[in-house]
């Protein structure tokens, strides 16, 4: 039988004001009236906001987990971490590598030499990417499994600095007996994902983040949706709620030192997903079709599922017109802090 609830847990939830990590703090908090959850996050890439800041079972360190007053917060007296904190994204990590060094890779160092000692510690969830070890191919993909093997050309910091993070995951697991799991996620998307979240971070990428928040906020517009490359690449999109499941699963069932897909195991071309978003919010966008982006070379990929669900019990339930629906309606309702989150950044861009 699979565990799907934590006992009277302490849980530190690393980027827990951010896309994926407030929906996993609000899940836990749901789910499990026993548990403290103390989340630490720096706000580069976050609001607040999107934590319930007035749930006693709630704890929120505003600062950078990579900085030692920080880290001095942290006792011995932990059951589970969940490392999400990023630089997000690729685009920001190409225009800024140091920052994405110090908030990506630099985090994950920090975090786990810090606890390596820690005897109570049952969990540390790292939170890696599928696209750090995918094959680069526009050929039809076929599913990536765990065993493949990293490629040595990278196509940006942020994705040197996911798969880093994977060697530091394994390297304190078998030194210090560290007791890290590997989630490696395909492309999430859902409620909580705000365009203009955080601080500017160089380029426009900054407020339109990724591709399903950025589709979904033109179309409720009516503006065109940009195609780079036709909207030839193919991805593996999964709902955050499955995701949250998927981190949670490695918590409670992960065997430390090991590594999951936490995926939906199904591809769709950027343009298929373009139309299908156009066609649930009832849009008139049309699509604009754009060249390749240089740097992006990771074509079609999606991730094996096999793994994941045989060994901690995780299976995506989410399907696209489901997941699509949920997260144009909440874009519907939080339309307001959506603009307001873009326009903090208007002087750096003519939004
Ligand atoms: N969203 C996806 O599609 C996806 C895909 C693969 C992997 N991931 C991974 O999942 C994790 C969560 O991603 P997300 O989409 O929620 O991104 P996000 O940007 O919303 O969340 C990352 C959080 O980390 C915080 N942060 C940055 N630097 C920090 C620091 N020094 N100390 C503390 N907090 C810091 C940010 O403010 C933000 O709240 C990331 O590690 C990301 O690499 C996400």
């Amino acid at each position: 039988m699979f565990e799907t609830k934590f006992n009277t847990s302490k849980i530190i939830v690393v980027g827990g004001a951010g896309f994926v990590g407030s929906n996993l703090v609000k899940m836990i908090l749901q789910n499990n009236p026993l548990t403290h959850i103390v989340a630490i996050d720096n706000l580069m890439s976050a609001e607040k906001e999107n934590l319930p800041l007035d749930n006693n079972q709630l704890t929120f360190i505003h600062g950078s987990i990579a900085d030692q007053s920080v880290l001095d917060q942290l006792q011995d007296d932990i059951d589970y971490i969940f490392h999400l904190a990023t630089y997000h994204g690729n685009q920001s990590s190409i225009y800024d590598p140091l920052a994405d060094h110090a908030n990506n890779t630099y985090t994950t160092l920090r975090l786990m030499d810090w606890v390596k000692q820690f005897k109570k510690l049952k969990k540390l969830v790292y939170s890696s990417a599928g696209c750090s070890v995918a094959e680069k191919t526009f050929d039809e993909a076929k599913a990536t499994t765990e065993q493949e093997f990293t490629n040595i050309k990278h196509d940006s910091p942020y994705s040197i600095s996911k798969i880093i993070g994977e060697f530091y995951s394994v390297y304190y697991f078998n030194q210090h007996q560290l007791p890290t799991v590997r989630a490696r996620f395909q492309n999430v998307y859902g409620p909580g994902e705000i365009l203009g979240a955080g601080e500017w971070r160089g380029t426009p990428a900054t407020v339109w983040r990724n591709v399903t928040p950025t589709f979904i906020y033109k179309a409720i517009k009516g503006i065109d949706l940009p195609l780079e490359n036709a909207g030839l690449a193919s991805r593996d999109f999964i709902y955050v709620e499955d995701i949250c499941r998927g981190l949670i699963a490695c918590a409670l069932n992960g065997k430390p030192g090991d590594v999951y897909n936490i995926a939906s195991g199904n591809d769709i071309t950027i343009a298929e997903w373009a139309n299908l978003i156009v066609k649930i919010a009832d849009s008139s966008s049309n699509v604009e079709l754009l060249p390749k982006r240089i740097w992006d070379n990771s074509g079609k990929r999606y991730g094996s599922t096999e793994k994941s669900e045989r060994v901690i019990g995780f299976r995506a339930r989410v399907g696209y017109n489901e997941g699509l629906q949920k997260t144009i309606s909440w874009t519907k309702e939080h339309l307001s802090w959506i603009e307001s989150t873009m326009k903090k950044h208007e002087n750096y861009l003519r939004l």
